[in-house]
């Protein structure tokens, strides 16, 4: 079944998002496999945005991410990683389209609440990354 990483950042925490963001995944019928709220150490922000450690914002996008609690999740169902990306919304608040997470909470590209796995193998590589198998958990939603 396929499974996508998602997190609650910083600011989704602190802005009190948490629940309304997981009552949306849930709502759309995905199946939450993994859960846990955490500080983020220096060397896994680095690691996670490892693909923009070139970009003039990095720096401040791991200051960010480890500046307090996050929301590490993994969610599954069928066609998750897309799903998750447009119940998401665009990458900038400010574009994304209303009824998304980011176009209606969001209006900063560095304050963007969320982050979603961009594609499938992503997903794998972000959920290993920040879950280990022993805290994800198998269970069949329609028991
Ligand atoms: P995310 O989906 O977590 O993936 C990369 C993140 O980089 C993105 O969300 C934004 O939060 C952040 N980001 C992208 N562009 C900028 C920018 N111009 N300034 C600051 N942060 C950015």
């Amino acid at each position: 079944m396929e499974r996508t990483f998602i997190a609650i950042k910083p600011d989704g925490v602190q802005r009190k998002l948490i629940g309304e963001i997981i009552r949306r995944f849930e709502a759309k019928g995905f199946t939450l496999v993994g859960l846990k709220m955490m500080s983020v150490p220096r060397e896994l922000a680095e690691k996670h945005y490892e693909v923009h450690q070139e970009k003039a914002f990095f720096p401040g996008l791991v200051k960010f991410i480890t500046s307090g609690p996050l929301v590490a999740m993994v969610w599954e169902g069928d066609g998750v990683v897309s799903s998750a990306r447009k119940i998401i919304g665009a990458t900038n608040p400010l574009t994304a389209e209303p009824g998304t997470i980011r176009g209606d909470f969001g209006v900063s590209v560095g304050r963007n609440l969320i982050h979603g796995s961009d594609a499938i193998e992503t997903a794998a590589k972000e959920i290993s990354l920040w879950f280990t198998p022993e805290e994800l958990v198998n269970w069949d939603s329609a028991m």
